[in-house]
């Protein structure tokens, strides 16, 4: 059996991250979207909230039906051992996501020589879209519905208002 992880920070999930599982599941018999819970980037959402909006997805799309979404601590390849993982997916939207994917995938590599990094090209319709410029967008309360599913934006928007009150 052909196992493989997504892994991200996903915060959050839009619809560029669905579309790439998508592609994966056809490809491995099993992909585990694993929510990172080491991630350099400081995130709106906790690791919870991030886990919950990908589970909340993944339960009504007849497409993710066979995918487990979960959340990991520490290094991913150690995640993908622990789960007999054999790849790791990764999305690639331009050519300037490319030096940080190469870089990423061979520092893995060295890790676990045992996992190999593979890469799916983003959809043209998304390839422009990344989490932070949704969220950008969303602050000044400009559209994202194109970009997201419908209860990831209705938390975004919840969840800004509250940052909001807040200060
Ligand atoms: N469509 C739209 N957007 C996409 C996309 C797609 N198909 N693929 C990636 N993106 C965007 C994401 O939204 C994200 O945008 P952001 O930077 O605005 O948040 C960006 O591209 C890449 O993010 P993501 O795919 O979530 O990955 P990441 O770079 O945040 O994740 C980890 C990095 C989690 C894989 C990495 O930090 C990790 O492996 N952490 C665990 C600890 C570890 O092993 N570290 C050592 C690594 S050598």
């Amino acid at each position: 059996m052909r196992t493989a992880i997504y892994p991200g920070t996903f915060d959050p999930v839009t619809y560029g991250h669905i579309d790439i599982v998508h592609r994966a599941a056809e490809l491995f018999d099993k992909v585990i979207i694993a929510i990172a819970n080491d991630t350099n980037k400081e995130t709106l959402f906790t690791l919870e909230e991030r886990l919950a909006l990908w589970q909340y997805e993944a339960e009504r799309d007849e497409k993710l039906r066979d995918v487990t979404v979960t959340t990991f601590t520490g290094l991913t390849v150690e995640f993908a051992r622990q789960n007999q993982a054999t790849a790791l997916i990764r999305g690639l939207r331009a050519l300037t996501d490319f030096e940080y994917e190469f870089q990423l995938a061979l520092m893995n590599k060295k890790m676990n020589p045992g996992v190999e990094t593979v890469f799916l090209i983003t959809r043209s319709d998304y390839s422009f879209i990344s989490s932070s410029i949704i969220k950008t967008v969303a602050k000044l309360d400009g559209p994202i519905r194109d970009f997201v599913p419908e209860n990831v934006e209705k938390a975004l928007r919840k969840k800004l208002k509250q940052k909001k009150s807040e200060v």
